[in-house]
């Protein structure tokens, strides 16, 4: 079977399994989610070292309001601490950041601090990450529909694709979820219709740059077949057919 010849140009992770590394550490679950933001900046530094050249993660769904206040309120303390300490260092590695989700619902300080990684970070491109924050794939297809019924603009695949918070960037290649849970828990909905899945069952403070290197193994042993046979996808490959080669990825 003809593999997959290059790395992914996207990658896409849901970074699960932060309370339960807390918890066998007797620590407070927002302990994991501390180390998860230590994990974070090794899985971006890794990511741009292979020419990775967009990550996106799933930071906080819009399910997460659920959780104890408590850690609700911890996650958007570390939220803000994380992005203020960490945004000089992401400028130094040229790391450009962008936020997807629902502003409207979040603390103003929360805000202000996406507004400020956001434009402090614009001009980067060694690494483009885009963390999903207060998300979820229901509220992007919604919010994405309904913006193009209030401009008028009839809904096909191509202007909802363009009207969604992650047009931007091609879709993801291939999406890992940590934690040993196998599901997708309303991430990236539309954008993952053919991405490659990888389980880790990882927690994601131990997500390290030998486990991202068993999910990339993996996906090199994949055929994507973009609902081809396997005879044609191997014929349409871009190593085989040069004039398609701007059409698959
Ligand atoms: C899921 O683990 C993880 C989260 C809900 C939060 C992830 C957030 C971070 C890693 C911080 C991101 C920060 C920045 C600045 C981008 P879980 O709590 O569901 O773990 P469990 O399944 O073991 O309970």
């Amino acid at each position: 079977m003809a593999a997959t010849s290059s790395p992914p140009t996207h990658v896409a992770i849901v970074m699960d399994g932060n309370g339960r590394w807390a918890s066998r550490r007797f620590l407070p679950r927002v302990a994991g989610h501390k180390q998860g933001v230590e994990s974070l900046q090794r899985c971006a530094r890794a990511c741009a070292q292979r020419g990775i050249a967009v990550l996106t993660v799933f930071a906080f769904s819009s399910e997460n309001w659920r959780r104890p206040a408590e850690e609700v309120s911890g996650l958007m303390d570390l939220f803000t601490y994380a992005l203020g300490r960490e945004v000089d260092q992401l400028c130094k590695e040229e790391v450009r950041l962008r936020f997807l989700g629902d502003r409207s619902g979040l603390p103003d300080r929360v805000v202000q601090s996406i507004v400020d990684a956001e434009s402090r970070t614009a001009a980067y491109t060694a690494l483009q990450l885009n963390v999903c924050f207060n998300y979820g794939g229901r509220w992007d297809i919604v919010q994405a529909a309904r913006s193009l019924q209030e401009r008028g603009v009839p809904i096909t695949e191509s202007t909802l694709q363009e009207a969604l918070s992650l047009s931007h960037v091609p879709d993801p290649d291939l999406v890992i979820r940590t934690g040993g849970e196998q599901r997708i828990s309303n991430f990236l909905l539309w954008q993952s219709a053919y991405s490659e899945l990888y389980f880790s069952d990882k927690l994601w403070p131990d997500f390290d740059e030998r486990e991202l290197d068993n999910a990339l193994l993996t996906y090199a042993q994949r055929q994507r077949r973009f609902g081809k046979t396997p005879l044609q996808a191997i014929v349409d490959s871009p190593r085989l057919a040069p004039e398609s080669a701007g059409d698959a990825p």
